[in-house]
């Protein structure tokens, strides 16, 4: 769908549109398209219960939109991961605006990993439930989920993977909260983290079982792979957490 077509009720990409959107989520497109200089949505890269994922071209290049679904997104299950994260302490949630919430929260992650050297989509920008990023893959296809690589050099993937999980952890200060072979992308002959909309700082109460999660997920993959566990490099918190992770933030 180009920019000229998106106000035209009869064009055939706005009736799909209408049909998965909701209308401040559509008017939330046509702003994203205006203000950024989107000159086509391109084709979906994925289709999730909670989010779908564009790849979409500005100025010639591939970019990423990544739209959260208004009415699927669980009020519940996702405030547990705003209300302990400071970040977002003075926020009012609220069943419509936890979503605009969700998607601010994704970028202010990609933006903090991106600074500290973490392998992720670089962030573009956010608007309501609409959130551009940098497009991992070709102009055929995206980037595939490590689940789904099939080459013979998937050690270095998940090698890759965890060094950067790692350099999340210490250096970003973020746990991922969703970490298995769906939210890391090989590209490159690097692995890159994606999907942190949920991840949240080591101070939030939760922190220290999110990170045993994402790690024990790691874990069983790379094993059937035939990684074992002492091969592969882990956070150093993993082994002893922080006394006052409080502290180690303030540093930062
Ligand atoms: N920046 C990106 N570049 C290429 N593909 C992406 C990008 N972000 C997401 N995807 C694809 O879309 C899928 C869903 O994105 P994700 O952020 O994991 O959302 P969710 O799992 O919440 O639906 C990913 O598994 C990946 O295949
Ligand atoms: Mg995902």
């Amino acid at each position: 769908m180009r920019a000229g077509e998106f106000r035209r009720g009869d064009d055939p990409g706005r009736k799909t549109m209408d049909k998965v959107f909701d209308a401040r989520t559509l008017d939330a497109i046509y702003e994203v398209m205006k203000r950024f200089k989107v000159d086509l949505i391109d084709y979906p890269v994925s289709t999730g219960k909670e989010s779908v994922v564009f790849k979409a071209i500005v100025r010639k290049k591939n970019i990423a939109i990544k739209i959260y679904k208004m009415s699927t997104l669980g009020f519940n299950s996702v405030r547990e991961y705003i209300e302990g994260d400071y970040r977002f302490e003075k926020e009012k949630l609220s069943r419509s605006s936890i979503v605009y919430v969700w998607a601010r929260k994704e970028f202010i992650n990609l933006r903090n990993m991106e600074e500290s050297g973490v392998k992720c989509p670089v962030p573009i920008g956010v608007h309501k439930n609409v959130l551009l990023m940098q497009y991992l893959g070709t102009s055929l296809k995206p980037a595939p989920q490590l689940r789904n690589y099939n080459g013979d050099d998937i050690a270095v993937y998940i090698h890759s993977a965890m060094n950067q999980y790692k350099n999340m952890v210490e250096k970003s200060l973020l746990i991922h909260a969703d970490l298995s072979e769906y939210n890391i992308l090989c590209y490159r002959k690097n692995a890159y983290i994606i999907d942190v909309g949920q991840s949240v700082p080591i101070t939030h109460p939760m922190a220290r079982e999110f990170l045993n999660r994402d790690i024990n997920n790691m874990i069983v993959f790379a094993k059937k792979a035939g990684i074992l566990q002492n091969e592969l490099a882990l956070p150093t918190f993993y082994h002893s957490w922080p006394e006052d992770p409080h502290k180690l933030l303030r540093k930062q």
